[in-house]
């Protein structure tokens, strides 16, 4: 055999390791998916051809090999110890106290202080570089063998980078990401196989296959943070210096170590994880302290399995188990009908929950919950705590089933649940004073008719006095009634009453958004302006003409017709017209029928009023083509305050510059203003 093939899969190994390193180590990939591929798949040609090149350390064996009958057990060199927890400040105050007591020092001490990551603790041996065995750590003396899985994992190195010691220990946390998670849960579902009930457990599950090959097929990765044996090289002094070489190996390790110092900047660092904890890809159930001195913790020694010098502080856990005692129905916007849990008051990520969400019946049937079940509780971060799952287990003989009501729990209409969607709706509509409430405030919102000052607060208070029946009544309100309202005074009531009169001019998108039909979001009443440009044409439509818009399906367009096939809605539409609430119509669908088709324009600078984004939406709406830089393809520069070089362009091109005022007469009556230009 020629020497060319033997070298070129030498460096196929190196550069293939290189690019995994990249990519899941540093997470700075350098090549794309495809030249990655290109590579592996030549080397896999190349051991197709020359089977004697094939060894156990290439990079195309991580693909998991054919079920063993049972996992070796394996002894531990040097015993794998656990942390001791600390709940509280005042534990980790102790646990510092104690160190510099043991250490007779009134001194800071320095610390290395790292994401506790929930998932499994491993060792993974290598001799002389080369990826020899991997263990569990099992109860810490004794773990069971589970090197061919863990060759699986890219983040783990078959062999090390750079000069490797005659022997290294390396131990760390195997765990699942997030968004790992997620995707095998949802393809466990989708194969009516049983969820995973959290990553640790999906971790682990992962992890203790015998097939490799399912190993192979999870989303698992590892960060390491401790050494075992080290043999071949001189000991780290601190452990800061014993993760840089793990890095520098090749070995994954936490980018959010730090160095710290004293208790204030162990309790400093925890303040700051803690915060970011939801956001980061994977779970963190504390963060651990590690006294950085290898000599200092070689003085502070061991108690029974875990040593004095490192504490693992815990978060508040985000899980934690209560009595279900109630279900109650809250309505929405448009109906829609939430189960509430009430919950016996219980502890969950540092709080106090005494409620907490069952998303809808279908949920509800796909866990088994029932009123009276022990239920786990999961509060995380912002999230809006929810019942996980019930503990069968547990369940006591007289539970009983939750029921969907007949009637809206708020206005006594009837219930609709629609064949094959989760969510039941009260059919009340706006005579249903929760919907009232929540149509009113959507009605007002920054991005609907946009009235400041129409907050959450005044709209309860003014729908609990029946003030306003439907959003045509807010322009009937006048400053003196308002400022009846508690904590209103006569300034804020005048205030509200200009900007919700200042409201009346809009935009057909933002109107059809604003009446707050089911499933018609900003983007769907942008289509339904463009494609029918006026509002008569989108209420008479029928279902079929309404599918024509883009983007626009059966349930969109089932929902709007709906809508409008009710007489209450089309009266409040006629209520609001005549208020004064008014909008420029377009010519329909066609785009090419606009009369600003084919006009391209720019905007540059700081309009006066209206800001770029409404600028821009006001111009397409017209059919207009707004782009980002001047050519000699450009119709119209808008130019507003502090215009730069593209405004000089535009004159440079000798291109028709509007200003604001300008650019208002335009919209006003786009035809006329383009057959005067002409006519210049
Ligand atoms: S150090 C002697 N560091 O927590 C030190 N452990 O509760 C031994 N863990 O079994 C462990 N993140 O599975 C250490 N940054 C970290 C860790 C960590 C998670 C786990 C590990 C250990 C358990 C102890």
């Amino acid at each position: 055999m020629s020497a060319a093939p033997a070298q070129r899969v030498r460096k196929l190994h190196a550069l293939i390791e290189q690019h995994n390193y990249r990519y899941y180590v540093l997470d700075e990939p350098t090549v794309s998916d495809f030249e990655y591929d290109q590579l592996m798949r030549e080397l896999q040609q190349l051991e197709a051809d020359h089977p004697e090149l094939l060894t156990a350390d290439s990079p195309t064996q991580r693909v998991g090999a054919a079920p063993s009958s049972a996992f070796q057990a394996v002894r531990h060199p040097a015993p794998m110890l656990s942390l001791e927890n600390a709940f509280s400040a005042e534990d980790v105050e102790a646990f510092d106290r104690r160190v510099r007591e043991r250490l007779g020092t009134g001194d800071d001490v320095r610390y290395m202080a790292e994401p506790k990551l929930d998932g499994l603790a491993v060792s993974v041996l290598y001799e002389d570089g080369v990826l020899v065995r991997a263990a569990t750590r099992g109860d810490g003396e004794q773990g069971e063998e589970i090197t061919a899985n863990m060759r699986t994992l890219r983040s783990v190195p078959l062999r090390l980078l750079g000069k490797a010691p005659r022997v290294l220990e390396a131990r760390g946390e195997v765990y699942m990401p997030v968004a790992g998670f997620a995707r095998l849960n949802a393809e466990q579902l989708a194969r009516n196989q049983k969820p995973f009930v959290n990553p640790r457990n999906a971790a682990a599950g992962s992890l203790r296959q015998l097939d490799s090959r399912i190993t192979a097929s999870r989303p698992l990765e590892i960060c390491f943070y401790a050494l075992g044996q080290l043999q071949g090289r001189p000991a780290f002094t601190t452990h800061g210096e014993a993760l840089e070489a793990l890095r520098d190996w090749g070995l994954r390790t936490s980018p959010e170590a730090r160095e710290v110092v004293g208790l204030a900047g162990c309790l400093a660092y925890y303040q700051q994880l803690q915060a970011r904890r939801e956001s980061l890809p994977y779970q963190i159930d504390g963060v651990v302290y590690k006294v950085n001195d290898v000599a200092m913790q070689e003085l502070l020694g061991f108690v029974s399995r875990a040593p004095r010098w490192a504490i693992a502080h815990k978060f508040p856990a985000e899980e934690a188990t209560t009595i279900l005692r109630a279900v109650d129905f809250q309505v929405g916007r448009t109906g829609a009908l939430t189960p509430v849990a009430r919950l016996e008051p219980v502890l969950v990520g540092g709080a106090t929950v005494s409620n907490a969400t069952l998303h809808n019946m279908d949920e509800i049937a796909r866990k088994d919950v029932r009123i009276g079940d022990a239920v786990v509780v999961r509060r995380a971060g912002d999230v809006i705590p929810e019942v996980v799952r019930p503990l069968i287990d547990r369940r006591p003989a007289d539970t009983a089933h939750i029921l969907l009501p007949t009637h809206c729990p708020v206005c006594g209409s009837r219930v609709e649940r629609v064949e094959g969607q989760a969510v039941a709706r009260c059919t009340g509509a706006l005579r249903c004073r929760a919907q009232r409430q929540e149509a009113l405030r959507h009605f007002a919102a920054r991005r609907a008719l946009n009235i400041d000052g129409l907050g959450e607060v005044v709209i309860g208070q003014v729908v609990e006095r029946d003030l306003v029946q439907s959003p045509a009544d807010l322009y009937g309100l006048s400053w003196e009634v308002l400022a009846e309202l508690p904590r209103m005074g006569e300034k804020s009531a005048r205030n509200l009453v200009e900007a919700i009169q200042g409201s009346r001019a809009t935009t057909l998108p933002r109107f059809l958004f604003a009446l707050g039909i089911p499933e018609v979001g900003e983007a769907t009443a942008a289509g339904l302006a463009r494609h029918f440009g006026a509002l008569d044409a989108v209420m008479d439509a029928t279902p079929e003409q309404l599918e024509q818009t883009p983007d626009v399906g059966p349930v969109i367009a089932a929902h709007v017709a709906e809508f409008f096939a009710d007489p209450l809605n089309r009266q409040i539409v006629g209520q609001l017209r005549a208020q004064g609430v008014h909008w420029t119509e377009g010519k329909p669908t066609r785009r090419d029928l606009l009369p600003l088709a084919g006009k391209v324009f720019v905007l540059t600078g700081t309009l006066p009023h209206l800001s770029r984004e409404e600028a821009k939406q006001l111009l397409e709406a017209q059919g207009a083509k707004v782009s980002g830089s001047v050519s000699a393809r450009t119709h119209y520069v808008v130019a507003g305050e502090e215009a730069g070089s593209k405004l000089a362009k535009a004159q440079q091109l000798g291109i028709a510059v509007l200003e604001e005022s300008g650019l208002r007469a335009l919209l006003a009556d786009p035809a006329g203003f383009l057959a005067a230009g002409k006519a210049h």
